[in-house]
């Protein structure tokens, strides 16, 4: 197969941060992507409907010309987000998902939760209506290692809070285990899982083995390999609870080279020639339009893009690193060629 013709894709797990580093990443998305779930980890965090309000303003004022994109809000909950505000927040078709952190999880989630009972109200409230909560699902515990945070997350806090709001639409976020594949396959239709472009990729020694790689490193960290190979397999199964969240996250190499850097990695530019590099290796390429465009919009009751998109099979051009006003941002290298290219 040399050519490949696709709904438009979009992507349920998106960083587009602020200001300069919005302008120069925005683009990359929406060449490709006709909606994005945006999240609301800014410093200070996307809280309220007028934060949501004034974020999409700023999205939408940072479209480049002629661009057909759809930021989808989010809102970050904390302790005392209001059940009020987020349900007109909701009902104004502005936020499409509410984005937990446990506190301390990853790049500024100081603001997230600590006590998950303080935010019942919310989440009985969300699961009335019918919004969606998007999880960070890491346990935050320092005694707890860092390769384990997912799978025991799941046991002491998504599965408690699921039996405790019956009906509770979630998404389990950027999933990085075999564990959490089988728990989500385990699930009835109210769960549905992301799984990012670099993770289907990576595993802990692209990271760590042979020196390290800054650019590798995200949260939640990329496991063993048995864990990839399951991505793998839940990507390209066809199997619709599962579906692209790129989590491609920006930081200016300056942040991510540092003795304590960034965590990210920012797939914005080649997620589409990446993933169908690995459908075609999984001989599934039949089945990326679900994963990219159709199970998604499914998830979230909303209609799969008109428009489509053809791959073609010729190497992409994409810079490896893109210049921002804060900086030079690397674009996450796959560590093969690439074939397939988006005309
Ligand atoms: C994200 C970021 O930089 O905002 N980083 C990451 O490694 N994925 C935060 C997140 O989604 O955890
Ligand atoms: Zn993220």
């Amino acid at each position: 197969m040399s050519e490949l013709t696709l709904r438009r894709p979009d992507d349920w797990h998106l960083h587009l941060r602020d200001g300069a580093m919005l302008e120069a990443v925005l683009p990359w998305t929406t060449r490709h992507f006709a909606r994005a779930i945006i999240m609301p980890n800014l410093v200070p965090p996307v809280v309220t409907k007028l934060d949501a309000e004034a974020y999409r303003d700023r999205i939408v004022a940072a479209l480049p010309d002629g661009a057909d994109f759809t930021p989808l809000m989010t809102l970050y909950l904390t302790e005392d987000t209001d059940p009020d505000d987020v349900a007109a927040a909701y009902a104004a078709g502005l936020v499409r998902a509410i984005k937990l952190y446990p506190a301390g999880a990853t790049t500024n989630s100081a603001s997230g939760v600590r006590n998950f009972d303080k935010v019942r109200p919310v989440l009985e409230r969300m699961a009335g209506i019918g919004l969606t909560l998007c999880v960070h699902g890491e346990v935050t515990d320092h005694d707890i290692d860092i390769f384990d945070r997912e799978a025991v997350f799941i046991e002491r806090v998504l599965d408690p809070i699921r039996r405790a709001t019956p009906g509770l639409r979630v998404v389990m976020e950027h999933i990085t285990t075999k564990d959490a594949v089988e728990y989500a396959r385990a699930q009835d239709d109210t769960l549905a899982a992301t799984i990012t472009t670099h993770h289907l990729v990576i595993n802990r020694n692209h990271i760590l083995a042979g020196g390290i790689r800054p650019h590798y490193y995200c949260l939640p960290v990329a496991k063993r390999e048995i864990h990839r190979l399951a991505l793998r397999a839940a990507a390209t199964g066809g199997d619709a609870r599962f579906f692209l969240g790129t989590d491609s996250a920006p930081h200016t190499d300056a942040n991510k080279l540092l003795p304590c850097g960034c965590a990210g990695c920012f797939t914005a530019p080649n997620t589409m020639s990446i993933l169908a590099h690995v459908f075609e290796d999984e001989t599934a390429l039949d089945r990326l339009e679900g994963f990219t465009s159709l199970n998604g919009p499914a998830f979230y009751g909303l209609p799969p893009n008109e428009d489509r998109i053809t791959l073609h099979k010729t190497p992409p051009s994409y810079p490896s690193r893109i210049d921002t006003a804060d900086g030079p941002v690397t674009v996450f290298d796959p560590g093969f060629p690439l074939q397939w290219s988006v005309s």
